[in-house]
């Protein structure tokens, strides 16, 4: 399976940090961004990788990550996004990359502490269709929201102003060839972006959605509150401990 991961926007949520540059090439604890999901698709198992990037820094993705030898990849593609179009929009300039396979899809701000590869072997069991992975929150009007019936994901909604779970859509997702046909039917939202959640919503219409639980913990860190979370989560994980720190100094 191929996999795509995300990495244009102009990260404004986070200015003036990506005034002049790009979000995904910010420090989560000891590595830059990007690395994270690059390493979640890794260890995975998928080694045909493309990173969408556009606006501020696209070619130091290039000058950071090379063709991925410290990843163990032979080779790493790379396509520019002009404009702000939404993460549904980047995903149609992958559409080449694909050439008709399956795809894994993530977002570049999004840090998961569970191995994906469980996920990922269930969604190659699929026929077809597309798999996404959720996560309990305390605040799900951040993200897609979806209606369940039992275990049945009945719609997803973005942003809620009054979310019908708990859970959010996480920023993996798993869709077979027809992806981007579903793509190319969708409208600008209100907030003028392709909305993956609408091409999500199309699976759920055509019965053809599955979806895990993730047990780890996730985070994405494209706000300054998850930024920081995204830090602290990472290093305690690395071992690090503020009474340590404290101690020390
Ligand atoms: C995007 C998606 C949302 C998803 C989230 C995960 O939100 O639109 O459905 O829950 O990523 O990080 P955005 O980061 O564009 O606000």
């Amino acid at each position: 399976m191929k996999g795509v991961i995300l990495a244009g926007g102009l990260g404004s949520r986070l200015r003036p940090l990506t005034k002049i540059t790009n979000k995904h090439l910010l420090p989560i604890y000891d590595r830059p961004m990007i690395y994270y999901p690059l390493q979640t698709m890794v260890s995975a198992g998928i080694e045909d990788i493309m990173i969408v990037t556009g606006g501020n820094s696209a070619g130091d993705f290039l000058r950071l990550l090379g063709n991925g030898r410290e990843f163990g990849l032979k080779d790493i593609y790379y396509t520019y996004q002009e404009g702000e179009g939404g993460i549904a929009d980047a995903l149609k300039l992958a559409e080449h990359f694909a050439d008709g396979e399956r795809i894994a899809v993530i977002l570049g701000d999004n840090i998961f502490a569970d191995d994906i590869s469980p996920y990922v072997r269930a969604f190659e069991r699929q026929p077809s269709g597309a798999r996404i992975l959720l996560k309990e929150v305390t605040d799900p009007q951040r993200f897609g929201v979806p209606e369940l019936d039992g275990e049945r994901i009945v719609r997803i909604e973005e942003k809620p102003k009054d979310p019908k779970s708990s859970y959010a859509v996480t920023g993996i997702y798993m869709y077979d060839g027809r992806v981007f046909d579903y793509c190319r039917t969708l409208k600008p939202s209100h907030r003028g972006e392709l909305e993956i959640t609408d091409v999500n919503n199309a699976y759920i219409a055509a019965g053809d959605l599955y979806s895990d639980v993730l047990r780890g913990w996730w985070t994405d860190a494209g706000t300054f509150e998850s930024l920081h979370l995204a830090n602290r989560l990472v290093a305690e994980r690395a071992g690090w401990s503020e009474a340590a720190v404290t101690a020390a100094g």
